[in-house]
């Protein structure tokens, strides 16, 4: 497969597409990006990097973090981890808080922002410094360093994280919370304000296409265990989106407020797309429509 080409192509399906939607406004450092930013790589499953556009420059992933913090605690604990958190999709948006208290303090899903928080809990209470862990393995999986914290972005969520205080706070009367709160919730803000570029997040999702294997060929989780984050991911990857990105991609994807979706081709390779313009549920308006193309042009949709 030439990816050079089939991302050149992409491209041009997309331009109808380039600028439309809104940065994230809630979260104020994220609102003054440039919504014309448009950047996307495809990783193969040996490492052979194609990109496109800005997709050498670094932006905020936020909830794309959300797929590595879930794979190191299952790649530690195993499926314990289900017993805190459910894996359905939620219908609802990824910060809501009606259905935390229908269901007991146990969200729905470990992408949406209370089940994110469960486990940043877990990891803390497995490694001590859970938004370091995921920056060291999106170091070493992408091979760069460079890959760090952007601290304009990071003081800004906690300044305006009540929302994300209110949930916790909400899950730990429920006693589903082992750690202080508000460490927990530092060390979430921080491992979403992660800054890297799609080349090294989609270098950096690689164990996902090879079934668990991470960059150096040392296992990070069993294959089923890949498998299901990626089903996760497929079902609620997109929060409220997610039947329409099965409809319109057909991939496991995880998206962000930064305008970052990852998605997975199993077997294949790793695709990573960036564009700030965000439609009303969070996700990318020109990376979707670029996944989108890139199913249709390959027919490498799962379904
Ligand atoms: O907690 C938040 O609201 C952000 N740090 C992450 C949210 C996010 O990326 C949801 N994705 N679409």
């Amino acid at each position: 497969m030439d990816y050079q080409a089939l991302l050149d192509e992409v491209v041009d399906a997309v331009q109808p597409h380039m600028g439309h939607g809104r940065a994230a406004q809630y979260i104020p450092a994220l609102a003054s990006v440039d919504v014309d930013r448009f950047g996307m790589a495809v990783a193969d499953v040996d490492g052979e990097v194609a990109g496109v556009g800005d997709w050498q420059v670094p932006f905020s992933v936020q909830s794309v973090s959300k797929v590595f913090s879930l794979a190191l605690v299952l790649a530690r604990d195993g499926e314990d981890i289900w017993r805190r958190v459910g894996r359905e999709p939620s219908g609802n948006p990824f910060n809501s808080l009606v259905q935390l208290e229908y269901e007991n303090g146990i969200p729905r899903n470990p992408f949406i922002n209370a089940g994110a928080l469960v486990i940043t809990d877990r990891l803390l209470s497995l490694t001590e410094d859970p938004s370091g862990t995921v920056l060291e393995f999106l170091r070493e999986e992408s091979g760069n360093r460079s890959v760090a914290i952007d601290e304009e972005v990071a003081a800004s969520e906690t300044a305006h994280g009540d929302r994300n205080a209110a949930l916790a706070h909400f899950m730990a009367s429920y006693g589903n919370f082992d750690n202080p709160v508000p460490t927990v919730l530092d060390h979430y803000s921080r491992q979403c304000s992660i800054a890297m570029s799609c080349r090294d997040l989609a270098l950096a999702g690689g164990f996902l296409a090879r079934h668990g294997l991470r960059a150096d060929g040392t296992r990070l989780l069993a294959g089923r265990e890949a498998k299901r984050v990626n089903a996760v991911m497929l079902t609620c990857g997109t929060y409220d989106a997610a039947g329409d990105f099965a409809y319109r991609v057909g991939l496991p994807g995880k998206s962000g407020v930064g305008g970052g979706i990852i998605a997975v081709v199993p077997g294949r390779c790793t695709v990573c797309v960036w564009s700030p313009g965000l439609d009303a549920r969070g996700n990318s308006v020109a990376g979707t429509a670029a996944l989108d193309a890139f199913t249709t042009l390959t027919g490498w949709s799962v379904f």
